[in-house]
């Protein structure tokens, strides 16, 4: 990787990704894309940025070729809550976006990234410890698009040898940006109110266990597998990746180590329920550690920690 570009740079994931990559491989090596322009000030115009609609073949195509990227990092997605809501424009969005950006990929010659998830599983994948390998049968547009996405990349890998390569992220837990219309949001939500008012209310319910990471751990995986040897891995996309296994009422234990009176209560979202209940509890990201070295750093604790200093510092409370 020496000149990327990102496309969903302003997304939850994208933002802290353009940032980590600047700071690596330079400033004006990292083109940030988005459908908007942020607002000045945003962190992701301090190096270069188009406004891109990945749905715009074309334009996704000259915007590569002026900037001479050698990599891509397709990060333009909706999520699953959303995708419900219309799931005819979250497949035009999803599964377009994503064929135009692997078709600028082959025809440059560029390394290609792009997220899948937790959601590419459905409610007949086993639930704990759910290998790498085993039934995906999701019940959410979301989760047919990341199904399809998935066999896609590894499709233009095998036919095209394109470097496709990809991990299947779980809930993301950050503080610089927040995520929208997905179902694991109210993990991060937690902590902001935490923070601003002592107290939440979650949409899913006590019990309901899902896969959560911390990003600076999402961000620095999806570093080391672009980086990985071609030559040690054995799989291209779709690696399991996890770091906790966790309900609401865990992540109120962690936050009452800091803020002791801190209240949790329920009005569960049948929507939004029923998906997390079609997802796995836990998934097993072994072949992820052993293929090319994945290794998060945080747990629950002291993600949780680092979550509430960073929101009371961003808040000034
Ligand atoms: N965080 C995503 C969602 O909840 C899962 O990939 O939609």
């Amino acid at each position: 990787m020496k000149r990327i570009m990102i496309t969903g740079a302003c997304g939850q994931i994208g933002t802290e990704l353009t940032a980590k990559l600047r700071e690596i491989y330079g400033q004006d090596n990292v083109l940030a894309t988005d459908l908007r322009r942020p607002e000045e000030g945003s962190r992701v115009l301090e190096g270069p940025f188009e406004e891109l609609d990945v749905t715009d073949a074309e334009k996704m195509d000259r915007i590569a070729e002026a900037f001479k990227a050698d990599t891509i990092m397709h990060m333009a997605a909706l999520l699953s809550a959303t995708a419900e809501k219309n799931p005819v424009f979250a497949w035009n969005l999803n599964m377009g976006g994503l064929l135009n950006a692997l078709e600028v990929a082959r025809k440059h010659n560029m390394q290609f990234f792009t997220p899948s998830s937790i959601g590419a599983f459905g409610p007949n994948t086993p639930k704990d410890d759910t290998p790498q390998t085993t039934i995906q049968r999701p019940t959410t547009m979301y989760g047919v698009n990341k199904v399809s996405g998935e066999l896609l990349c590894d499709y233009y890998f095998h036919r095209f040898g394109v470097d496709t390569r990809g991990v299947r992220f779980p809930g993301l837990i950050s503080h610089v940006k927040e995520p929208g219309g997905g179902t694991t949001d109210y993990a991060v939500e937690i902590y902001f109110k935490a923070v601003r008012e002592g107290k939440y209310t979650s949409y899913i319910d006590k019990g309901t266990f899902m896969d959560m990471m911390f990003m600076d751990d999402a961000i620095d995986a999806i570093i080391k597998l672009m980086e990985a040897p071609a030559d040690k891995l054995e799989d291209r996309n779709a690696f399991n990746v996890t770091a906790m296994s966790i309900d609401p009422e865990m992540v109120a234990a962690s936050i009452r180590k800091e803020i002791p009176d801190f209240e949790l209560d329920y009005d569960v979202d049948p929507v939004r329920q029923a998906i997390a209940e079609s997802w796995p509890n836990s998934i097993d990201a072994s072949e992820a550690k052993r293929q090319w070295g994945f290794d998060p750093k945080f747990d629950l604790d002291t993600m949780t920690k680092e979550m509430l200093s960073a929101i009371r510092e961003k808040e000034n409370k």
